[in-house]
């Protein structure tokens, strides 16, 4: 019985090679079996994208999805170094907008299967960054559904920054895709304001016996004078250009820190994680450490590399 069993499934497997056999070899296989692993990349780069709106890709995934044929579909990769001990802030930020930007496109009723976003984590596609002799972070690139990516299928970040919008112009340009970026709605702007002008309110109303320090010209001096410093010192600058707030200079480990008189070397003194990633929480923790900080730092002109917001990865590849 035993033997009879065995015997049909030894049949049963040179049929099944048969069947391959059959299914494969005629003139157009290859053609058809192109067409099978096309679709099924489209689905799984679908079924990917449905769950989330950026796909991360580690150096495989980039491999088979990204840069291998066959392709009908344009696919988006940021390069970035997002672990915390990269210490990118810029990476950071460029994230949010590559998260807005992604979800603008990923919830709007153009969606289709022509576009994906992806990441590239330094940490989790070294082999990629080495691949394409690339050296710092964070990267746009654009890899076109038909061919090699061209000189115009990187970002330049450099020039024209990183906001959604610039993306979005970018990628209409690259593909013929228009992506509308919708942000979601920040109210901290219109809280701040509303708390201002009800404390001023405040103010007026429990002095309005007394409301003769309005007439007064020395107040009113003192308050102009102050407004045209803050405009004239690097501090308007640093509130529209929004660098980071400090800088860890992977060579020397030693810290750079942003005042209104360009940067400064701090003492050594390891800032809070929190002030070099610039988030809203901690902000006030940060604001602290900066001011007391900024009392014991020297102003200088510091290394013109800290002009340029891409934090290099090489020389923490040691680390
Ligand atoms: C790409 O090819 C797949 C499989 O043939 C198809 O389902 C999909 O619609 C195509 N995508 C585009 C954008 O033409």
């Amino acid at each position: 019985m035993a033997s009879v069993w065995a015997k049909s499934v030894v049949n049963l497997q040179v049929l099944a090679v048969f069947f391959c056999l059959m299914v494969c070899l005629p003139p157009g296989g290859g053609q058809k079996k192109k067409e099978n692993l096309l679709s099924e990349k489209v689905d799984q780069m679908m079924e990917w994208s449905s769950r989330r709106s950026v796909i991360r890709m580690n150096g495989d995934k980039f491999r088979r999805f990204v840069k291998a044929p066959p392709r009908n579909y344009s696919v988006i990769v940021m390069f970035t170094a997002l672990q915390p001990q990269r210490q990118c802030s810029v990476c950071r930020q460029a994230n949010e907008e590559y998260q807005v930007l992604a979800n603008s496109w990923r919830y709007s009723s153009a969606f289709s299967n022509k576009l994906f976003f992806t990441v590239v984590d330094y940490d989790e596609g070294a082999d990629v960054f080495q691949q394409l002799n690339m050296n710092s972070a964070p990267t746009f690139m654009h890899f076109p559904a038909k061919g090699k990516p061209k000189r115009a299928d990187t970002f330049d970040l450099q020039r024209i920054g990183f906001a959604s919008e610039q993306l979005a112009k970018w990628i209409a340009d690259r593909t013929d895709v228009q992506i509308r970026v919708f942000r979601p709605p920040n109210y901290s702007g219109t809280i701040a304001l509303a708390l201002l002008v009800s404390l001023v309110g405040g103010l007026l109303y429990l002095r309005r016996n007394n409301l003769e320090f309005i007439y007064n010209k020395t107040g009113w001096a003192m308050a102009a004078l102050c407004v045209v410093f803050a405009m004239t010192s690097g501090q308007m600058w640093n509130h529209i250009r929004g660098p980071p707030y400090a800088h860890k200079n992977p060579q020397n480990g030693q810290v750079m820190l942003q005042s209104p008189w360009g940067w400064c070397y701090s003492m050594k003194l390891p800032p809070p994680r929190e002030m070099l990633a610039r988030e809203e929480s901690s902000a006030w923790l940060a604001l602290a450490w900066w001011c007391f900080s900024l009392v014991s730092c020297s102003p200088s002109s510091g290394p013109s590399t800290m002009d340029t917001p891409t934090a290099s990865l090489l020389s923490e590849q040691t680390q």
